[in-house]
């Protein structure tokens, strides 16, 4: 294990790279990488980056994400199938579709995708959200129309609660915080009565309403910072976030959602980059993250929604 992080860090200099890791990673990952972030902070990090090459540890839409931000550096994923179940119910053929449905019944509205979403689904959109920023962006969606909010139905349906804006949602979800059992939550309540919970706008609204905060995976260390006292916290979110909450706020103890028997709060996608593959990509220079004609249109929709 150390000889393969000596190996990895020795082929990162080598190659001129940098390493951008999501904090759904494995913690041994994350502790590797140049910068760790949310969705946001990592396609911004991206644009920042100085070496010739960015070697992604996430999922594919946001390695995708970072290689359409910075069409001339060389974009590498440690595996290629590493997908996402939001970007996977959402295919750009068929929004299309009922986005035509809607011209024809007459409707004015604008798309709203969510950053988990393919290339093709963000060139058909107007703006792209992440977990980070959506609320300042749809407060810049014209009153007079509609949103069309793909593909993440809880995520739509908190961002309804809490901008009072009413929205069409597109019907997908998330693997993992769909999974979160409400009972298991309630049962953690009882044995940890003074705990706070923490969950993602992901989880659909019987978690969300049993939580004391609701935020991307960024707000929640924010709202972390503002604990100073050892306190438990009981986190309905991808498991791995609480490696980067322990090392960021180890005075706490964190407590996933269901419970510590259940790894089904793993996002397997995620769990696709290992280490190993990790030093494979840097060793290769693949795979890589090929430029696609969607790109084009889907930078603009991105330069706009998350840079500006
Ligand atoms: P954030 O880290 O942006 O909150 O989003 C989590 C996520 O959906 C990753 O796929």
């Amino acid at each position: 294990m150390l000889d393969l992080i000596a190996e990895i860090r020795h082929l990162k200099g080598q190659n001129n790279a940098t390493i951008l890791a999501h904090y759904y990673q494995d913690g041994e990952i994350q502790e590797l990488a140049d910068f760790t972030g949310d969705s946001l902070k990592l396609a911004r990090a991206a644009t920042k980056v100085t070496t010739s090459t960015i070697v992604f540890c996430g999922v594919h839409f946001m390695a995708e994400t970072a290689k359409i931000l910075n069409p001339d550096k060389r974009v590498l994923l440690p595996d290629l199938q590493a997908g996402c179940s939001l970007a996977e119910s959402c295919p750009a053929d068929k929004l299309a579709r009922y986005q035509e449905m809607l011209r024809i019944n007459g409707r004015r509205f604008q798309t709203v995708a969510y950053i988990n979403s393919t290339a093709a689904v963000k060139a058909l959109s107007d703006w792209v959200v992440t977990s980070g920023n959506a609320e300042s962006i749809l407060r810049r969606v014209p009153a007079d129309h509609e949103i069309l909010f793909v593909p993440d139905r809880h995520l739509g349906q908190y961002l309804q609660e809490v901008t009072g804006r009413k929205m069409i949602l597109w019907d997908g979800s998330c693997i993992v915080h769909e999974i979160f059992s409400v009972g298991d939550l309630l049962a953690l309540k009882r044995q940890l009565p003074k705990a706070i919970t923490l969950a993602h706008p992901e989880c659909p609204a019987n978690i969300r309403e049993h939580s004391d905060f609701v935020g991307g995976t960024e707000a929640m260390l924010k709202h972390l910072a503002t604990y100073r006292e050892p306190t438990d916290f009981l986190v309905a979110t991808e498991v791995n976030m609480m490696w980067q909450m322990q090392s960021q706020f180890p005075q706490h103890r964190y407590h996933p959602v269901p419970g510590i028997t259940c790894a089904c709060n793993k996002c397997p996608h995620m769990a696709r980059n290992t280490l190993e593959k990790l030093r494979d990509c840097l060793a290769h220079g693949a795979p890589e993250i090929v430029w696609q004609p969607s790109f084009h249109r889907a930078r603009e929709v991105l330069e706009r929604s998350l840079l500006s």
